[in-house]
């Protein structure tokens, strides 16, 4: 069995992609620092697949620590690195957390990868990277435009990282994975988003509210040129993400050159707006969810979504999901962690 450690794999994203991970025949090592995660999130990962993954509780800005990993499960093949620091305002207001956690791992593996043999690595990155597009849908040929918060610099570092070693011959291949806006959770809903304190991001408090935990959701702008007003996005299911993961990585290991880069975008290809996705919401789950119009929130981009065929093609993935079942699960996950 091939072996692949997810960094950050109790996470979000990670978790979910642990499962089709195993679920397609890897084997899977998980190291995560519990940071934004929990422990129990093995028992849904395990509840699915019928797989415990084995776990490191560490940090992977601790090179020692990963030193301690590839010694003691050797052979591994991949990797997956998710693990990082992700809410856009926390950035700002602490930018060296940002950049010690974000570039301090990835330098940190990037360096034992020849060490251990390791052949390749997969990276999150995000649609962040391209700014405010001139134009949708965008393709991973348009430009990199300066970010507005460390956290969307940290992935414009990363990618630049990630290149430079493999154009300077080292002996690795990865490849690139630009997410639009993952939502939803597992159908089984086993494992889902599990955010710390007040969310940020629209499907956590959209549906904390619907649960009334939180009284209202506020819409952040109504002004913005668009069909209504409200911010457009790619929301793409966090189930059809985590399967090109399983893609991506099954190609990079059979890449035949040591010194390869690839850079995919993953989204549906579909614009979505704020307002529309709350209607999807409450249509798929029957759920009325209590909003209001407010400003716009500082540093939103207007509009984007992906143009995948990229991704469509050259792996053979595209997204599956409708947006009305991503809700439904979503939902689901909610109410069962909702405290009762
Ligand atoms: C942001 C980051 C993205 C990052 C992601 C995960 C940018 C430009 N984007 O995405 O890189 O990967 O977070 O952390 O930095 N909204 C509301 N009310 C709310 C919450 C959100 O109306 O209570 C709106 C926002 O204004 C936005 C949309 O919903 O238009 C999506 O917001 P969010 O879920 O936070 O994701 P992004 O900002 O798109």
């Amino acid at each position: 069995m091939t072996k692949i450690l997810v960094t950050g794999g109790t996470g979000y994203i990670g978790s979910h992609t642990v499962v089709e991970l195993q679920e397609a025949g890897y084997e899977v090592v998980i190291i995560d620092n519990l940071s934004n995660s929990n422990i129990q999130v093995l028992d849904g990962i395990e509840h699915i697949t019928g797989i415990r993954p084995d776990f490191v509780e560490g940090d992977v800005t601790d090179i020692n620590t990963l030193r301690k990993l590839f010694t003691d499960y050797p052979g591994i093949k991949g990797i997956i690195h998710f693990a990082a620091s992700k809410a856009v305002n926390e950035s700002v207001k602490k930018p060296l957390l940002y950049y010690r956690n974000n570039i301090t791992s990835l330098l940190n593996l990037l360096e034992l990868m020849p060490e251990y043999d390791v052949a390749g690595i997969v990276f999150s990155s995000s649609c962040t990277v391209y700014g405010e597009p001139d134009q949708n849908p965008i393709d991973e040929t348009a430009p990199i435009k300066p970010s507005t918060s460390p956290y969307g610099k940290t992935k414009q570092i990363c990618e630049e990282i990630i290149t430079d070693t493999i154009y300077a011959g080292a002996p690795i291949k990865s490849i690139i994975l630009r997410y639009f806006n993952p939502v939803g959770a597992h159908p089984s809903a086993e494992i889902g988003e599990l955010p710390l304190g007040v969310p940020q991001n629209l499907i956590p408090y959209l549906t904390q509210t619907a649960a009334a935990i939180r009284d209202e959701l506020t819409i952040f702008g109504d002004d913005y040129n668009t069909p209504d007003g409200s911010c457009i996005r790619d929301f793409i299911d966090v189930v059809d993400l985590a399967k090109a993961h399983v893609i991506a990585m099954r190609r990079m290991l059979e890449m035949k050159d040591t010194d390869k880069l690839e850079i995919f975008n993953l989204g549906t290809g579909q614009g979505l707006s704020v307002l529309e996705l709350l209607e999807s919401f409450e249509r798929a789950t029957g759920v009325k969810v209590p909003h209001k119009i407010g400003p716009r929130r500082e540093g939103d981009i207007e509009k984007i979504w992906a143009d995948p065929s990229k991704a469509n093609r050259v792996l053979g993935w595209k997204t599956e999901v409708d947006i009305d079942d991503t809700m439904r699960n979503a939902w689901r996950w909610q109410q069962k962690i909702t405290p009762t």
